[in-house]
C-alpha cells in the first residue's frame, strides 16, 4: 500500500544541497511504499499525480513542515523505580552525583522482567508520541550477570541498537574490589549480554570508571564483536574525549567539559559528540558549547539520555530547543542533530534523511517549519509519525 504526503510546506531532507545541509523543500510531496521511501519531490511532480492515480492513499500536510523521524542515539530506558526525590534536593542545590545510580541499580534488580517490560513499553510509546522513531538502549542498572544479561534481553526487544553498559558504575558489593568487577564486566557479563547487543559504552569518569580501566572494558567488547561507544567528560574534565577517538567510538556522549585539546581530537576524527542537554536541564551544570564544536568541524548529535537520575526526559524536541536556547545551535543545526546526527552516531545509514531508499519514519509537524520546535519550547507539535512506513 502506498501513501502520498503531499501539500508539505517545508521538507527537511536532510540531503545536503546548495549549501543547505537540511536540503530544505518547499511545496514538496513524498511518496511512501511499504517500509521505505520511494520518492521525493515537487507536489505537482508528474510521479505525484500519477501516484494519486495509481491509487496511493494521499495525506494533506495542508502546508505544514515535516521532517525525518528522530534518532536518540543515547537513553536508559529499562530501569525500575525513580528519583524525583534526588531531583527536588538538587533543585535546592544538592550538586548531581553518579552514585544515585546505585538506587535505580537496586530498584531495577528488584523489578521483574514483566514490570521492566511494561515500564519500557510506555516509555516507548512516549518517544514515539514525540517523534522519535529510531532509538537506542543502554542497560548499565543491574551489574550482575544475569541482570546485565536481561536488560539487553529486553532492550533488545525493543530496538536493535542495544548497548551493553556494564561499566555504569562499581556496584556496592564490589566497592573494595573493583578490579575483580572489571574482570567480571569482560568476561562473563560480556559473554551473557553479547547475543542480544551491538554497542559496548563505558561511563569513564572521576567517580565511575578510570581511563585504564575503559580502555580495557572497550577493548574487550571489540573483541567481541561490539562497536564502541563512550560516555565523558560530564562532571568534569579527563580523558573520555581522547579515549573514544583513540578507540575509533562512534559517538563520545555529554561532552560538558572540553578543553582545546579535545576539541582539536574531535575535529580531526570520524567520532560524533553527542549532547545531552536534559542533564544539564535537570543537575543544573553549565550546558556544553555546540557552537565552539560545530565551528571546529565537529560532527554534532543530540539525545536525550532519558534515564530516572540525570535525565528524566524522552523528548527530542525539547532537547532542540534546549540547544537553540542555550548551546548556540541554529534551529536547523538543532534538527540536523536529532536526526542526521542522531543516525551518523549510531552508525545508521538507512535512518535520518528522507530520501528514495530510505526506511519511512517521518514525523508531521503541527507547525509551517522546524524552527517552531524551537520557537514554542514545550508545545505538542508532533501532529503524526510514520515508523516503517506505518502510521503511529
Ligand atoms: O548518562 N552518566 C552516567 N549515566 C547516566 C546517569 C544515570 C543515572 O543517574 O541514573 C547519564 O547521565
Ligand atoms: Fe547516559
Amino acid at each position: 500500500m502506498a501513501t502520498l504526503i503531499t501539500d508539505i510546506g517545508e521538507l527537511t531532507t536532510n540531503v545536503a544541497r546548495d549549501g543547505d545541509p537540511c536540503g530544505t523543500l518547499r511545496g514538496a510531496a513524498v511518496l511512501v511504499e511499504g517500509s521505505r521511501i520511494a520518492w521525493v519531490g515537487d507536489r505537482a511532480d508528474a510521479a505525484a499525480v500519477a501516484a494519486v492515480r495509481a491509487g496511493a492513499a494521499v495525506v494533506d500536510a495542508g502546508g505544514r513542515a515535516v521532517l525525518p523521524g528522530f534518532v536518540d542515539s543515547h537513553t536508559h530506558l529499562v530501569f525500575g523505580g525513580d528519583r524525583a526525590d534526588e531531583f527536588e534536593a538538587r533543585m535546592t542545590g544538592v550538586p548531581y552525583a553518579a552514585g544515585g545510580i546505585r538506587r535505580t541499580v537496586a530498584a531495577t534488580r528488584a523489578a521483574s522482567d514483566e514490570e521492566l517490560r511494561e515500564r519500557l513499553a510506555d516509555l516507548v510509546a512516549e518517544l514515539h508520541s514525540q517523534g522519535t522513531t529510531t532509538f537506542e538502549v543502554k542497560t548499565g542498572y543491574g551489574l550482575t550477570v544475569p541482570d546485565e544479561a536481561r536488560l539487553a534481553r529486553l532492550a533488545s526487544e525493543v530496538t536493535p541498537e542495544v548497548t551493553f553498559l556494564g561499566a555504569h558504575v562499581v556496584p556496592a558489593e564490589y566497592a573494595d574490589r573493583r578490579e575483580e568487577y572489571v574482570d567480571l564486566v569482560v568476561g562473563p557479563m560480556l559473554r551473557a549480554v553479547r547475543p542480544h547487543s551491538r554497542w559496548v559504552d563505558v561511563f569513564c569518569e572521576r567517580g565511575a570508571f578510570t581511563p585504564d580501566e575503559s580502555r580495557r572494558i572497550l577493548d574487550a567488547g571489540v573483541a567481541h564483536g561490539l562497536l564502541p561507544r563512550v560516555h565523558g567528560n560530564q562532571l568534569g574534565p579527563g580523558e573520555g574525549v581522547r579515549l573514544a577517538v583513540a578507540a575509533g567510538a562512534a559517538s563520545v556522549d555529554h561532552c560538558t567539559y572540553l578543553d582545546d585539546d579535545d576539541v582539536a581530537v574531535l575535529a580531526g576524527s570520524a567520532t560524533v559528540a553527542t549532547m545531552l542537554p536534559g542533564v544539564e536541564f535537570s543537575t543544573r551544570q553549565p550546558y556544553p558549547d555546540a557552537r565552539r564544536l560545530l565551528d571546529a568541524g565537529v560532527t554534532v548529535a543530540l539525545a536525550s539520555d532519558c534515564n530516572p537520575g540525570s535525565s528524566f526526559t524522552s523528548s527530542l524536541p525539547l532537547m532542540i530547543a534546549l540547544a537553540v536556547r542555550e548551546m548556540g545551535m541554529t534551529p536547523a543545526e538543532a534538527v540536523w542533530a536529532a536526526t542526521a546526527g542522531g543516525a551518523r552516531a549510531l552508525r545508521r545509514d538507512d535512518v535520518g534523511a528522507i530520501a528514495p531508499g530510505m526506511r519511512a519514519d517521518l514525523v508531521l509537524l503541527d507547525a509551517p517549519t522546524r524552527v517552531h520546535l524551537a520557537y514554542r519550547p514545550g508545545v505538542p507539535l508532533v501532529r503524526a509519525v510514520w515508523k516503517d512506513g506505518v502510521r503511529l
